[in-house]
Order: structure tokens, then C-alpha cells, then sequence
């Protein structure tokens, strides 16, 4: 545990390798964890269920978002599209900063974490990969978890909602100015937790 409330700030693009490693790192350093990604699934999974998106954003219950199956196709496209509500956002964003600012700290992974939800993180990090390295990851997570789908169908959502994320006006994808870039295309899991951790102990020295 740090000595001080080491918030960390993960962003990037879908199926850059971010949670996994967010969760190595809330791990390791003791601190709790939190895809913010998630939030907006669950919020996209009650709109594909015909609520509205800022009554779903009321619903959010953790228990109900570990237990649900959010991780499909539809529900990611659905997330993407509430995603680009402004209102849906900012009702999200005390949750998210509350999350952040317990006693010890935490790690965060999204879109917007180091721009707009913790813009004073300790640490921030901007893992990238290229579309078709993040599509083929996701198809073996799609496989493993017993979806029955296409590598194309998963690069196509892929593209699409890098479209979507980075183009839409509140809270876009973009790196923070003193987001610390990785771009994961050739690296192993290893390799990448390798270098956040060098990061993260040259931050903890000071
Ligand atoms: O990270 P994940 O792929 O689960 O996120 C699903 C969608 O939720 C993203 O495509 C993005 O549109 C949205 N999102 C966001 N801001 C965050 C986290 C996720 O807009 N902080």
C-alpha cells in the first residue's frame, strides 16, 4: 500500500489490454479497481432492455453489473451510443470521482480518466493497440466466454466504436497531455505491466 492516495488513470482504446492490466496493478498495489467501462454497459444494456438512459444510469447496482452478462457485441455498440450522452456522463461522474478519491487511492479505466474524471491522477497511462491486434484479442475473449462470432464482426465494432469514442463531443478519447503513451501491439501482457510498474515505483520514490 503507498504511503500517500495513489489514484491512476487508465485509458484507451477498446481491447487495448487496459483491464487486464488495471486489475494486475489494483493487485499488486493493494487499491481497489474500477471499469468505468462497465458502467456504461450496464447503462447500454437497460436502454437495449427500453429504459430510458439517464433513469438507467438510477439503476446502477454493482451487484446487478457483476452478475449480468455485458460483455456482448450489442451491448458494447449499445454502451458506446449512451456513451455520447452528455447527461448520461455527468450522472456517472460523481460516481466515478467518489470511487477515485477513497483513502488509499485507486486504479480507473475508461475513456475520460485522466482528461475528466481524474485529471489530477498521480499516474496516468494511454494504452493503445492497433484495430486488428485489439480485434483478435477480443475474438479469443469472445471465444473463451462461449460467444459464437466472427473476427470481422469484432474488428468492425472495434473501428466503430474508436469512431464514436474519439469523435463524440463530450468527453472524446484523446490522451491526456501528461498521459504516459503505450502502444501494446507487440508487447506482451508481461511487457506492458513491466513498464506501468516502472512507472508506478519511480512515482511512489518521490
Ligand atoms: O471499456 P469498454 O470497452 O468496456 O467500454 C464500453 C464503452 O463505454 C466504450 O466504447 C465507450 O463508449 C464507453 N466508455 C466511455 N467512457 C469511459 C469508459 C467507457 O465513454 N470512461
Amino acid at each position: 500500500m503507498a504511503k500517500f492516495d495513489l489514484v491512476i488513470a487508465i485509458d484507451g482504446t477498446a481491447a487495448s489490454g487496459k483491464g487486464t492490466i488495471s486489475k494486475k496493478i489494483a493487485h499488486n498495489y493493494s487499491v481497489p479497481h474500477l471499469d468505468t467501462g462497465l458502467l456504461y454497459r450496464f447503462v447500454g444494456y437497460k436502454v437495449l432492455k427500453g429504459f430510458d438512459p439517464v433513469s438507467a444510469v438510477d439503476q446502477l447496482s454493482m451487484s446487478e453489473m457483476e452478475a449480468l452478462d455485458l460483455k456482448t457485441l450489442k451491448v458494447s455498440n449499445a454502451a458506446s451510443e449512451v456513451a455520447k450522452n452528455p447527461l448520461v456522463r455527468a450522472k456517472l461522474l460523481e460516481f466515478q470521482r467518489s470511487f477515485a478519491s477513497q483513502p488509499g487511492g485507486a486504479v480507473l479505466d475508461g475513456r475520460d480518466i485522466g482528461t475528466v474524471i481524474c485529471p489530477n491522477a498521480n499516474i496516468k497511462f494511454f494504452i493503445s493497440a492497433s484495430a486488428e491486434i485489439r480485434a483478435r484479442r477480443r475474438y479469443k475473449e469472445l471465444l473463451g466466454l462461449g460467444h459464437s462470432i466472427s473476427l470481422n464482426k469484432v474488428l468492425k465494432d472495434i473501428q466503430e466504436r474508436d469512431e464514436r469514442d474519439t469523435n463524440r463531443k463530450d468527453s472524446p478519447l484523446v490522451p491526456a497531455v501528461d498521459a504516459k503513451k503505450i502502444d501494446t501491439s507487440d508487447m506482451t501482457i508481461a511487457e506492458v505491466y513491466a513498464s506501468v510498474s516502472r512507472v508506478i515505483e519511480s512515482e511512489l520514490k518521490k
